[in-house]
């Protein structure tokens, strides 16, 4: 039986136009506009389509964006200068400096000069620590929005045994940490994990996390199985592949979100919700 295919394309719709509801609340109510800067260091081709779905997502919504772009030789101080602006810029309530950066700059220094009350991201290392004592403020975007494209589609996380694969600060750790605090047992596996495929057998929530086009096959997922996929990998012939074999493990799940149209627009769903959230926030609302 194929698969219930989860639209991250659908959730995400309806996320924004909520969130366009409560920002037009705020604006009559509260004469408040969420303002979002982004950084864009240098001209990574992805990281360039990345900031302008980022931007047209604030725009659709109502949300003020501004586009900071730094040249690929930037200086550290040019950097961490342009970040103490946004941090003390009341019309900015959250701040997200795009990654990768260029090889000379220092991207931990960067992400912990940024506000935590702006830091939308949820990258900076107290967000993250609120996070593991189960108590989080700003949850980064794409463990967040893996989270709702669970609950807009009715799965039960509590007792599930999930399946993280794929172990980095952006995805894997901070999903693993969500699934913990909604009550499923989980496992992380990664490059070291010594039988993958017997532990991602065992899943019934299955996240996929390791940014290699179609990793995850048939025969590494159980009938019934829920799987997330957050892949995102350029194939040769210019189109998207996920990190899950698509076409033939959705024979074998009982759900499972495509790429594209899954993970990427509830990322900048999430975005818009956190901008949202940390501008509430600066006003006690
Ligand atoms: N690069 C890839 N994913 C992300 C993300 O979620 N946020 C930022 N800032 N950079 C990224």
């Amino acid at each position: 039986m194929s698969a219930q295919i989860i639209s991250g394309n659908q959730i995400s719709k309806k996320i924004r136009q909520e969130l366009a509801a409560q920002i037009v609340e705020l604006k009559a109510k509260h004469n408040l506009t969420p303002g979002l800067a982004v950084v864009l260091v240098g001209e990574n081709p992805a990281s360039q389509v990345y900031v302008n779905m980022k931007e047209k997502g604030c725009t659709e919504v109502g949300i003020y964006s501004e586009k900071h772009l730094l040249p690929k030789d930037a200086t550290q101080s040019q950097l961490m200068d342009l970040i103490d602006k946004l941090n003390n810029d009341p019309k900015i309530h959250g701040i997200l400096v795009q990654l990768p950066l260029p090889k000379q700059l220092d991207e931990k220094e960067v992400l912990n000069a940024i506000s935590p009350a702006k830091d939308v991201d949820g990258f900076h290392p107290y967000n993250v620590g609120k996070l593991l004592v189960g108590e989080p403020t700003f949850v980064a975007c794409t463990p967040f929005g893996v989270i709702k494209m669970l609950e807009y589609s009715g799965i039960e996380i509590k007792g599930k045994r999930a399946v993280v694969v794929g172990r980095s600060n952006i995805v894997g750790k901070p999903v693993a940490l969500l699934l913990l605090q909604k009550d499923a047992t989980v496992t992380v596996c990664h490059s070291r994990t010594k039988d993958l495929a017997a532990e991602t057998r065992r899943a019934e929530i299955l996240i996929a996390a390791i940014g290699k086009p179609k990793f995850i096959t048939a025969d590494m997922v159980s009938e019934g199985t829920v799987v997330i996929d957050v892949g995102v990998n350029r194939l040769d012939d210019g189109s998207l592949a996920g990190d899950v074999d698509f076409e033939a493990v959705k024979e074998k799940a009982a759900a499972i979100s495509p790429v594209p149209g899954g993970v990427g627009p509830m990322t900048i769903a999430m975005l818009l919700s956190n901008t949202v959230q940390a501008a509430k926030d600066s006003q006690g609302i």
